[in-house]
């Protein structure tokens, strides 16, 4: 296993930006995801550390090796294709094979690893199966194992499950993630999903137009955004703009409109956040931390109407309209009557949940 180091990284192509200045580093054992919607620039990241396309900048690093301008071949990485990339007309054993032949290696020791890793993903009776007769699901899994095969230092996976319908994705997550831990290997994962970046990963690079946004622990990410982008890109969320009144005792006053102020922690702010009295700013309130308030006294209440009332049994998703914005929020049910459309609520937002994003 090994760690991954990238410095400085830029990749144009002609004179189209492909990404910027690209700088991690990934540890070893790491589950490590590349997010972003997509043209971000995360296949051409994962490309560069495969060594299929060689930056113009910066240098790459697997532990204390340079690899900046080795071919593929001599990288010693296991890569799995968003198309998966099979030879269809080749039974899943002769698929995993494939790179252990090109390697050379003895017929039985092939023999050996192929049935060891079919085992591993689970297609222990599918060896002599030809893939274009297998169903999606299994199909990944081949390509899987084709990774696997090799015994790479790095998994490198370019969008793995965005082939496979909603269940088997779910299934299949559970499934690599159990591999990863099991064989302890570095993995980079790519996917425009926020909700499997949330699930698998130890730590997660946010990117939006070829430059990176955040990296940072699934919860860091959630809980503390850096930006706008990264606080919308990353679950629901409202974004409230205003102007700062004052900022006194650690509590910033926060005028979103003439009659709502909302109040929030200083300690609650991107670094990237000027908080001083007269600056504009936007704040990040998730709907799950709103609540409902049982009358207008005390701060950051905002009177509105129902606009949107969507029962899912646990839980009650609202839109409420408060005049020159609307709130989005999420009430877990206990029993409460739903209210309907039309009807007026008060809602309660924490100063604790009020974030700053600059
Ligand atoms: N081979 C290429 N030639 C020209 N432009 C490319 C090439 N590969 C990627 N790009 C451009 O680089 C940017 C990032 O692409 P990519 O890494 O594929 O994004 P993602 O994987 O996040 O969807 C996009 O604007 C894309 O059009
Ligand atoms: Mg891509």
């Amino acid at each position: 296993m090994s760690s991954v180091t990238l410095e400085h990284v830029s990749k144009r192509f002609g004179n189209a930006k492909g990404v910027a200045e690209v700088d991690i580093h990934i540890e070893s054992g790491e589950f490590f995801t590349f997010l972003g919607p997509s043209g971000c620039g995360k296949t051409t990241t994962l490309r560069m550390i495969a060594g299929f396309y060689f930056p113009n900048e910066g240098r790459i690093r697997f532990g204390g090796q340079d690899v900046t301008s080795l071919p593929p071949h001599k990288r010693n990485t296991g890569m799995v294709f968003q198309n998966y990339a099979l030879f269809p007309h080749m039974t899943v054993a002769e698929n995993i094979a494939f790179g252990l032949q090109v390697r050379k290696m003895p017929k039985h020791e092939i023999k050996e690893r192929v049935t060891k890793i079919q085992q591993l993903v689970r297609l222990d009776s599918y060896g002599d199966r030809r893939v274009d007769q297998l169903s999606g699901g299994q199909q990944q899994r081949v390509a899987l194992a084709r990774a696997l095969v090799i015994e790479p230092q790095i998994l490198l996976l370019d969008e793995p499950l965005s082939n496979l319908d909603a269940k088997l994705r779910d299934e299949t997550r559970q499934e690599i993630k159990r591999l990863q831990m099991e064989l302890g290997i570095t993995t980079i994962y790519v996917t425009h999903d926020q909700a499997e970046a949330m699930s698998m990963s130890d730590r997660i690079m946010v990117m939006q137009g070829g430059e990176v946004q955040q990296i940072g622990a699934p919860h860091e990410i959630y809980h503390q955004p850096l930006n706008r982008f990264v606080a919308s890109f990353i679950g629901e969320t409202n974004l409230l703009e205003g102007v700062v009144e004052s900022v006194e005792r650690g509590i910033v006053r926060l005028r979103i409109t003439p009659e709502v102020v909302l109040s929030g922690l200083v300690q609650n702010a991107s670094p990237r956040c000027k908080l001083a009295a007269g600056e504009k700013t936007t704040v990040s309130i998730r709907p799950e931390t709103i609540q409902e308030a049982a009358d207008s006294a005390g701060e950051n209440i905002v009177k509105g109407t129902i606009q949107f009332a969507e029962f899912t049994g646990s839980s009650t998703q609202y839109v409420t309209n408060a005049g020159a914005f609307s709130l989005r929020s999420m009430m877990i049910s206990q029993g409460k009557r739903v209210k309907q459309r039309g009807e007026e609520i008060l809602l309660h937002i924490p100063h604790e949940h009020v974030y700053f994003v600059g």
